[in-house]
């Protein structure tokens, strides 16, 4: 999703912001550009569509300097990619402006603006924010008041980083719906999507709230609220080193955080378990609290994270013998929701950020829910800021646009959380005990998957050549075969789809034939012998077979089926172990395709839009 970098300070910004665009690169993006106010007091900018290359090459001929800048990676949403549709978008020589995030009611003020002779040379709804603030500044508004009176009509959502020749060493920015965070340097100071963006220069941040509007002068930082009023907000010190968002020795960011998962895992449980039991500091006094009364589970979120939701389902109501629904987000902001009293909602989201699923949380909070409840990996956030307690999953930063050790940590989490509420219902101490072990070991069980990675490259490459796959599971790993089918779908482009295996012979099986893989995730459970059938009707069809199955499952290697084996697994951690075979297949098979693995194609890491 569209990433904004902006700096004043005493020194030329434009490494500065070239080295923020480029740390924001993992959010996806199509286009690039720069605008800083030069030493003779003009407005020089330069953009491109394209990769972050294509701009530094076009800066390598273009004098672009100066002290006060902005910066923006674009990803299409009015228009599309095209140096005319790049940020920032400049009127008259005079402003600039970034933008993330969508102004719902671009068309009734461009109308205006046309009507008052302002011209808009491109297809965007961010020109229009432009063209008002120059219209108000034309009408005498000094910068920060143009940009208040502008913010004032917007409709939508966004996040705003704005310059103006006539008040070079001043950057106004603002934020409603869409992240804005401020770096606080020596004599510098700075705005960015995401603290990543500035680790390079500074560890010290101000979140903006909702509402806010900034102005930073290399002096001063001046934060104003909603109401308009001067408010202070906590500047807080990051942990996060300038090289922790580095790839170090791996192809890919995607191919990194995979390894990374035994390690993240056992981050998520540190501190969390002992002696067979989840720890109730683990979610805090005041969720201890309110998890007294919880009778029903409401689980939201997107994606990735929706999947972890389904997973959990399974736990939820086998294990705590808690009623448990999930939703994407999407659907459930605009539906008209039945509220059960005593409903824990969670969320789960791995950046905090997704615009769906903050909604979600907000019209959640009108809706009288018994606890509103974070799964996030991002402390910082939206999600965790706007909600009752959080349970912080510890995979560090993801970079990659496909999601892999969050899912896994999300996944471990969500694992706490049931047995934290189960104890109170259905889950006697014992079987508490007994899962507790498990995920004791889970970080070793991990690390034996990742030992299969050479055997799951030689079965990607059967995969480069094919157009669809469908993807089995059942119980709680048809949720692990839809994450993987959206792996192998959202990186090599080859399309796939999810089934519970039971469902193939009701539509699906009309598909298969000998250029359909079909990829079957049987742990050794008591739905295998089902899914051996379902394996049966598939093989008996010409389709082919890759399964990933237990060291002990009693399934054979006949032509036709490809058999994977994974360490013997307990059945209740089974979906976070099998998601990790997944992934790696995925990976692979985008290695073969030659696509770009960590940003493919008009994907965003961070949904910040509807
Ligand atoms: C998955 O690989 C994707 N990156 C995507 O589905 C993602 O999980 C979804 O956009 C939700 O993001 P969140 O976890 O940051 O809320």
């Amino acid at each position: 999703m569209c990433g904004i970098v902006g700096a004043v300070a005493h020194r030329n910004v434009t490494p500065i912001l070239l080295e923020g665009l480029r740390r924001l690169e993992y959010r996806g993006y199509d286009s690039a550009g720069i605008a800083v106010i030069a030493a003779d007091g003009s407005l020089e900018r330069v953009r491109r569509p394209g990769k972050l290359r294509e701009l530094e090459a076009a800066l390598e001929s273009a004098l672009v300097e100066g002290e006060t800048g902005i910066a923006h990676t674009r990803w299409a949403t009015h228009g599309v990619p095209s140096e005319r549709n790049a940020h920032p978008h400049v009127c008259r020589e005079r402003v600039a402006v970034v933008h993330n995030g969508i102004i719902e009611n671009h068309e009734a003020l461009r109308r205006q603006l046309q009507q008052k002779g302002y011209e808009f040379l491109s297809e965007t709804d961010t020109e229009v924010v432009v063209n008002q603030i120059h219209d108000f500044l034309e009408q005498g508004f000094p910068l920060l008041e143009a940009v208040r009176a502008t913010v004032g009509i917007l409709e939508g959502a966004y996040a705003i980083g704005v310059v103006s020749t006539c008040e070079p060493g001043r950057l106004i920015a603002a934020r409603k719906g869409s992240p804005l965070v401020v770096g606080l340097g020596e004599s510098e100071n700075f705005v960015a999507s995401d603290v990543f963006a500035l680790v390079g220069e500074t560890q010290r941040f101000v979140f903006l709230e909702e509402g806010d509007l900034v102005e930073l002068t290399t002096e001063s930082v001046r934060v104003y609220g909603k109401d308009g009023g001067r408010v202070e907000r906590p500047v807080h010190e990051t942990r996060l080193a300038p090289d922790s968002v580095e790839r170090g020795e791996y192809r890919h960011y995607m191919q990194k955080e995979i390894h990374e998962q035994p390690v993240a895992v056992e981050k998520t449980l540190s501190g969390r378990i002992h002696q067979g039991k989840v720890l109730s500091a683990a979610f805090g006094e005041r969720a201890e609290a309110a998890f007294e009364h919880v009778r029903a589970v409401q689980i939201v979120a997107c994606g990735t994270s929706y999947h972890a939701g389904k997973v959990a389902r399974y736990w939820f109501e086998a294990l705590a013998g808690l009623p448990c629904s999930v939703e994407v987000a999407s659907e459930f902001r605009y539906r008209r929701q039945v509220v059960q009293p005593g409903t824990l909602f969670v969320t789960i989201s791995q950046s905090g950020e997704t615009a769906d699923t903050l909604a979600a949380l907000k019209a959640a909070k009108e809706l009288g829910y018994a606890h509103t409840l974070a799964i996030c990996n991002v402390p910082e956030s939206s999600i965790v800021r706007e909600s009752d307690s959080c349970l912080m999953t510890r995979a560090g930063p993801e970079i990659g646009v496909a999601s892999t050790k969050a899912f896994t940590t999300q996944l471990t989490a969500l694992l706490l959380l049931v047995l934290a509420l189960g104890r109170r219902h259905a889950l006697a101490a014992e079987q508490e005990a007994k899962i507790v072990r498990e995920l004791e070991t889970l970080p070793a069980q991990i690390r034996h998957v990742l030992q299969l990675e050479d055997e799951i490259a030689a079965w990607a490459e059967l995969f480069g050549e094919k157009h669809h796959a469908l993807y089995l599971g059942r119980g709680a790993q048809y949720p692990v075969a839809m994450e993987g089918a959206l792996k192998l779908k959202e990186i090599s482009y080859i399309h796939a789809e999810a089934y519970p295996a039971g469902e193939l012979k009701h539509g699906p099986l009309a598909l298969i034939d000998n250029e359909m893989p079909v990829v079957a995730v049987a742990p050794n459970n008591e739905l295998l012998e089902k899914l051996k059938s379902n394996l049966q009707e598939v093989q008996a069809r010409g389709g082919e077979l890759y399964v990933f199955a237990d060291a002990e499952a009693p399934i054979e290697n006949v032509p036709g089926v490809r058999i994977l084996r994974v360490a013997e697994t307990d059945e209740v951690v089974a979906p976070i172990v099998y998601s990790v075979p997944l992934q790696l297949l995925a990976y692979h098979v985008a290695l073969i395709k030659g696509t770009d693995v960590d940003q493919p194609r008009n994907l965003a890491k961070s949904v910040t839009v509807e």
